[in-house]
């Protein structure tokens, strides 16, 4: 089976191709517009994905040798997302299906995340828990089957990535920033971190808030002035990052023990992040999987594996674009 997936949602154009929900080809071309504005311009957004979607998906066909005929299905993100930038996927996936009659299916673009674990881990099978950490969103889910989540918690305030962002934008490093924050943090010496808050909304709540922790390393910038930011970079990011990752790590834990579920994906654009990747390994009584990187941030191979599980369960539906998430 052969389906082609498209992801327009923000400022990732990409195009994949999945033979029986392997990776045939992904392509993925990350937007160079918007770390000048310090964050996506959502107009700016959709037309870089017009300009760029037409030549992502000539190169999957030509880089596969497959054609444009043998296509079982079509894949595309319809929410959550940019308006805009939705809409050219949708409508380049919807041009395909009514010039070649190809079936096509609306993926949530967090069902595509957590589809993601599939397309490496075939093997992992439900009931697990799904940490979803991207840009835009922060939730644990329990996947009780393909299509059927419950969200345990969630953030109540910034994303993880968002955080990551903010902070980046605070000591000076271009959007999107989380990347450039693991490698300063890994500059840092050995020695006691600066101790920002861990976030914990209660005790048995899974939800999450990281704007207190934002606050706290603003003001903390705000104090000490520009000298010691320059001397000290470093033992600041690894410190947020720290905190971060502590209280992630904190709920999931919590998650597991009251449903009792062990096994554990975690997607999403910051579960790229190595000291993330590294502190869930070390969660003890879990088994926890990650994507590769590549696979974390947003690509369409996760959508087009979404897809391919809804067309073996019989569960395929016409894109429409929901003004609220459905996960
Ligand atoms: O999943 P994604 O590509 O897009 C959304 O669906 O939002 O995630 C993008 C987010 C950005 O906030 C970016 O700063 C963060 O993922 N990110 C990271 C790392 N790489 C990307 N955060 C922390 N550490 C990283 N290495
Ligand atoms: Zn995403």
């Amino acid at each position: 089976m052969i389906t082609l997936g498209i992801e327009t949602s923000c400022d990732e154009t990409s195009i994949a191709l999945l033979t029986d929900g392997r990776i045939a080809a992904n392509e993925i071309y990350s937007q160079e517009i918007h770390p000048a504005f310090g964050g996506v311009v959502p107009e700016m957004a959709s037309r870089a994905h017009l300009g760029k979607i037409d030549a992502l998906c000539r190169s999957v066909f030509v880089k596969t040798g497959i054609s444009l005929g043998a296509i079982d299905l079509i894949a595309v993100t319809d929410s959550p997302g940019l308006a805009g930038a939705l809409l050219v996927g949708i409508s380049f996936a919807l041009g395909i299906h009514c010039g070649h009659n190809v079936p096509v299916t609306g993926i949530n673009h967090l069902e595509g995340h957590i589809s993601s674990i599939f397309l490496e881990h075939p093997d992992i099978g439900p009931p697990f828990l799904a940490l979803v950490v991207s840009g835009g969103h922060t939730s644990i889910y329990k996947v009780m089957d393909f299509g059927r989540y419950e969200r345990l918690g969630q953030t109540i305030d910034d994303a993880a990535g968002e955080a990551f962002d903010k902070i980046g934008k605070l000591l000076g490093f271009s959007y999107p920033a989380g990347r450039a924050i693991e490698n300063e943090a890994a500059q840092a010496s050995a020695g006691p971190l600066v101790p920002f808050p861990i976030a914990r909304v209660s005790a048995s709540r899974l939800d999450f808030s990281f704007s207190g922790l934002k606050t706290s390393v603003k003001y903390f910038l705000q104090e000490r002035g520009s000298e010691y930011i320059a001397a000290n970079r470093a033992l600041i990011c690894k410190s947020f990052q720290n905190s971060l990752v502590e209280s992630l790590a904190g709920n999931l834990f919590e998650a597991s023990r009251q449903t009792g579920i062990t096994t554990i994906a975690v997607v999403g654009g910051v579960a790229c992040n190595a000291q993330l990747r590294l502190r869930m390994r070390a969660l003890p009584g879990l088994s926890v999987f990650f994507p590769s990187p590549v696979l974390c941030t947003d690509n369409a191979a996760m959508i087009a594996r979404a897809g391919f599980e809804r067309k073996k369960r019989g569960m395929l539906r016409f894109p429409h674009m929901s003004p609220s998430a459905k996960l």
